[in-house]
């Protein structure tokens, strides 16, 4: 398979809401990538309860991103491989933060690699002291009063807060 020039990678996921740790990812991976998607799924592997709508989802994202011309956001149905391939995507990124996320992520890359074998998936490793941080956990401490702050952008933060509020 030829590298293709500029490399375009999608970064997938629920992102409800984008955390510290997932920006770290889409940062670290603006160096193996000339532009990234990070592309919100209107279905997810595990059922979850979701707290933002896929579009505001996609908003936060955005404004994380503001000073970033070679990060966008997009919501996306159907299957992950489909969508990388329409968009011209042919490396997914995804973070690993310990054994207990590996055998989930395993899976999914190996049955992304039989639907689509032109599309490769790149696993990389958030800074340790983001390693502990989900988009559930920080839903579940904020809701119940915790301090959240750490653990997603300040604009990411109004918005929960303000959702948990109303
Ligand atoms: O952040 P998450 O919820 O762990 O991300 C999972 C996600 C969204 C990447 C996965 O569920 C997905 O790819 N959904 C799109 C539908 C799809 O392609 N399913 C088959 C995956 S092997």
């Amino acid at each position: 398979m030829t590298r293709p020039n500029p490399t375009i990678a999608l970064y997938p996921g629920s992102f409800d809401p984008i955390t510290r740790g997932h920006e770290d990812i889409v940062r670290r991976g603006l160096r193996v990538a000339d532009r990234i998607i990070v592309a919100v799924a209107h279905t997810s592997t595990q059922s979850k309860r979701g707290l933002f709508s896929v579009d505001e989802r996609v908003e936060l994202i955005s404004e994380v991103f503001d000073d970033e011309d070679r990060i966008e956001a997009m919501g996306f149905r159907g299957l992950l491989v489909d969508f990388a391939a329409a968009q011209g995507a042919h490396l997914v990124l995804r973070g690993l933060r310990a054994v207990s996320d590996f055998e989930y992520e395993l899976q999914m890359a190996q049955m992304n690699q039989e639907l689509n074998a032109d599309i490769e998936t790149l696993f990389l490793v958030p800074e340790v002291s983001n390693s502990f941080i989900s988009s559930s956990l920080v839903r579940e401490v904020a809701a119940l009063g915790g301090d959240v702050s750490s653990f997603v952008s300040p604009s990411v933060l109004e918005r929960l807060l303000a959702k948990l509020d109303g």
